[in-house]
C-alpha cells in the first residue's frame, strides 16, 4: 500500500516535465499527505482528530537536481529511463491491433527477460489496442504507446486473402519509421511477432544503411529479396530517401485502389537500386531465423546461438500462438485474438 503510493508519487514526478519540476521545485510541496482515514473515535470525541496521515517524504527519493534515487522500472521493460538513455538515438518500433496485442507483448516479455533496454514505441492500430497496451504499458520509461495516426484498422486480425485490410495495416508501417529516421534516430522496427534470445544490438554496428535477413545467401542485392519485418535502419541520406520513396509508392498505390505488400514495393526499389543505392548488411540467417526453420526439429537439435526468431512464415494467430506455446516461448497470461 505504502510502497504503492510512493510509486504513483514517484511516477508523478518524473512524467511531469522536468524543467517544470526544477523551476517549481522549492514550491512543490515534497510531503504527500493521504486524505485523512475515519477518524478513531469521532462520535464521542470532538477534541483533535486522533486519525493519522500517511506521510511519504518524497524528497528521500528525489535529488535536488530532480533525479530519482530510487528509479523507476517499468513493468512491461524492467528498464528505467537511465537505462534507455543509455542507447541513445536508438529507437524500437512494433505494431499491434488488438488481435496482435498478445503477441507484441510476448515479445517485450521476452526483451525484458534478455535484460535489453530500448527506447520502444509500440503503436496500436486500433481503439482496443491502444487502450489495453496503455494499461500494460502504464508509467514505464522505457515504453511509448502511440495510436495510429493514419486511420484505425480492424480489431481482429485480417485475412491475408481479403488483402486491402491486411496490407493496409502492414503497409503504414513505413511512414511511422520515416518520421523517427527524419528525427535523425536509428529505427529497429520488428515484427511483433519476434522472441528475442539475445541483445540483436551488437549485430547492427558498421558501415551500412540498412540490416535485414535475406531469402537466400547471395549477397547480390539484385539477386536477393528481403524481409522486411526485422530491419534495421540508420538516418543517412540514402536510407531517408529510400524509404521516402518506399512510402510514395505505397501511397500511390493505395490511391489507386492496389495494395501490393510493402514487402515487394521494398524489393522491387533494392532490385532496381533507386531512387539511390542504399548499403545492406545481410543479417546471418542462423542468428535470425526465421520461423519455419526455427521450428524445425533437426534445426533444433543443432546448436544454434540464436539472437532474434522471427515468425514470419507461421501464418496467423492461432499458428503462431501454438508454436510459441510448444516451444515454451509463449511467456505471458494474456490471450487477445478472438479469431480462433
Ligand atoms: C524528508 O527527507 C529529507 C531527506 O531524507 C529530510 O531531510 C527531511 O527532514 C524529511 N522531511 C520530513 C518532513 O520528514
Ligand atoms: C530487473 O532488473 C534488475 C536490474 O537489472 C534485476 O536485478 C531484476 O532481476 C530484473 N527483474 C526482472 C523481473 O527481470
Ligand atoms: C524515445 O523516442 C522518442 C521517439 O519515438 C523520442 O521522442 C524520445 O525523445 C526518446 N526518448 C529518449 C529518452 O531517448
Ligand atoms: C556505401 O558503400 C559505398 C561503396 O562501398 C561507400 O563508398 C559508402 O561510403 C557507403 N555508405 C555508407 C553510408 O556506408
Ligand atoms: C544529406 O542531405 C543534406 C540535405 O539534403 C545535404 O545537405 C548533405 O550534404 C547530404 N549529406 C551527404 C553525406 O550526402
Ligand atoms: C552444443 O552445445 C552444448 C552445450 O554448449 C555442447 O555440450 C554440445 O557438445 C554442442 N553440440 C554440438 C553438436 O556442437
Ligand atoms: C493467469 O491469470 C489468471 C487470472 O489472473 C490466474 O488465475 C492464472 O493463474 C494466471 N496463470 C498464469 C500461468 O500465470
Amino acid at each position: 500500500m505504502a510502497s504503492d503510493h510512493v510509486f504513483k508519487v514517484l511516477f508523478l514526478v518524473q512524467s511531469a516535465a522536468f524543467t517544470l519540476f526544477i523551476i517549481h521545485y522549492s514550491q512543490m510541496t515534497t510531503v504527500v499527505l493521504k486524505p485523512v482515514g475515519k477518524l478513531n473515535d469521532e462520535k464521542h470525541c470532538h477534541c483533535k482528530p486522533t486519525g493519522t496521515r500517511e506521510v511519504f517524504n518524497t524528497s528521500a527519493y528525489v535529488h535536488q537536481n530532480g533525479e530519482l534515487l530510487m528509479p523507476i522500472r517499468g513493468q512491461l521493460s524492467n528498464c528505467t529511463l537511465a537505462d534507455i538513455k543509455k542507447r541513445p538515438g536508438v529507437v524500437m518500433l512494433t505494431t499491434a491491433n488488438l488481435a496482435f496485442v498478445d503477441i507484441a507483448l510476448n515479445m517485450l516479455e521476452s526483451v525484458k527477460r534478455i535484460g535489453v533496454c530500448v527506447n520502444t514505441t509500440v503503436i496500436a492500430e486500433d481503439q482496443k489496442a491502444y487502450d489495453l497496451l496503455l494499461k500494460y504499458a502504464k508509467g514505464d520509461p522505457a515504453i511509448y504507446v502511440q495510436k495510429t495516426n493514419s486511420g484505425e484498422m480492424d480489431e481482429i486480425e485480417p485475412s491475408r486473402r481479403l488483402g486491402s485490410h491486411y496490407y493496409g495495416i502492414m503497409n503504414k508501417r513505413q511512414a511511422y519509421i520515416l518520421t523517427l529516421l527524419e528525427q535523425g534516430l536509428e529505427v529497429l522496427f520488428s515484427d511483433s511477432d519476434t522472441f528475442w534470445f539475445r541483445d540483436p544490438f551488437p549485430y547492427f554496428q558498421g558501415d551500412f544503411d540498412i540490416s535485414i535477413r535475406s531469402f537466400s545467401k547471395t549477397r547480390i542485392i539484385s539477386k536477393t529479396h528481403f524481409c522486411s519485418g526485422f530491419i534495421y535502419l540508420k538516418p543517412t541520406n540514402a536510407t531517408i530517401q529510400f524509404v521516402r520513396t518506399w512510402v510514395e509508392l505505397l501511397d500511390n498505390n493505395k490511391k489507386k485502389g492496389k495494395f501490393p505488400t510493402d514487402q515487394s514495393v521494398m524489393n522491387g526499389l533494392l532490385t532496381a537500386d533507386k531512387p539511390v543505392h542504399v548499403n545492406i548488411t545481410i543479417l546471418d540467417e542462423d542468428l535470425f531465423p526465421w520461423g519455419s526453420t526455427f521450428f524445425d526439429p533437426s534445426w533444433q537439435k543443432q546448436n544454434h546461438s540464436t539472437v532474434v526468431m522471427h515468425a514470419a512464415n507461421i501464418p496467423g494467430h492461432p499458428a503462431k500462438l501454438s508454436k510459441f506455446k510448444e516451444f515454451g516461448m509463449w511467456l505471458v497470461n494474456v490471450t487477445t485474438s478472438s479469431n480462433r
